[in-house]
């Protein structure tokens, strides 16, 4: 399974980058805004920066909702980098532009996915990724894994090749059930990636053998 973080802040991004497992990165307008990124010039930099620090797929979401804005956006973005993968909502001119991208080699990841249906439409339409939104499915008293597992079967025996990339991942045991549901990707908060290293014994053990080490110094 592929670690992308889901986010626009360059610390966290360094962070996650230096523990060696990163894979990619994901933004949205709302992580955007919330580094107090603003204007066209300014997001389109800091796409920039942000494939200079990582090397690996980085999801950059269009603002458009017609077919005609999602693709003259998505081509701007696909320029900025070879690595920016265009990020498109599940509408139907999202699922038209899909299609297009698909066609003329410029992939997407397909995002606020909540349902087997959107899913396979998506795949259909040739999405490179598609991520369903797991933390905001239990936050409406939904299963997020549920739906994972649900994608992952119908892809697998259909044979579809788009990735599930699990989204809006809350905590780290949201990984852990994601990778076991099938997820190809989970993209993750820092706090979360950081959150699978926790365990009290682990933090016990190591106590223990750097006190026991001293007495063979
Ligand atoms: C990433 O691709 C999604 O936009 C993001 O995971 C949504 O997360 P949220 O539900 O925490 O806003």
């Amino acid at each position: 399974m592929k670690f992308f973080i889901d986010t626009a802040n360059l610390d966290q991004i360094k962070e996650a980058n230096e523990l060696g497992i990163l894979d990619g990165v994901t933004t949205n307008p709302s992580l955007m805004a919330k580094e107090g990124i603003k204007g066209q010039e300014a997001i389109m930099n800091h796409y920039k920066t942000i494939c200079e620090l990582v090397d690996g797929d980085i999801s950059a979401e269009v603002i458009s909702t017609d077919f005609d804005g999602i693709v003259e956006e998505g081509k701007k973005l696909a320029d900025i980098h070879p690595n920016i993968v265009v990020k498109v909502p599940m509408i139907k001119d999202g699922i038209k532009a899909i299609k297009w991208f698909s066609d003329n080699g410029i992939r997407t990841n397909c995002t606020l996915v909540f349902s087997a249906g959107q899913a396979i439409l998506a795949a259909k339409a040739g999405a490179t990724y598609l991520s369903p939104f797991i933390g905001r499915i239990d936050d409406s008293n939904w299963d997020g894994v549920d739906l994972i597992a649900q994608i992952s079967h119908i892809y697998s025996i259909q044979g579809f090749k788009t990735e599930i990339l699990a989204a809006s991942i809350r905590n780290a045991l949201h990984i852990v059930k994601c990778a076991e549901a099938g997820a190809d990707v989970c993209t993750c908060p820092l706090d979360s990636i950081l959150g699978l290293l926790k365990h009290p014994l682990t933090d016990i053990g190591l106590a223990k053998f750097l006190e026991d080490a001293k007495k063979t110094q």
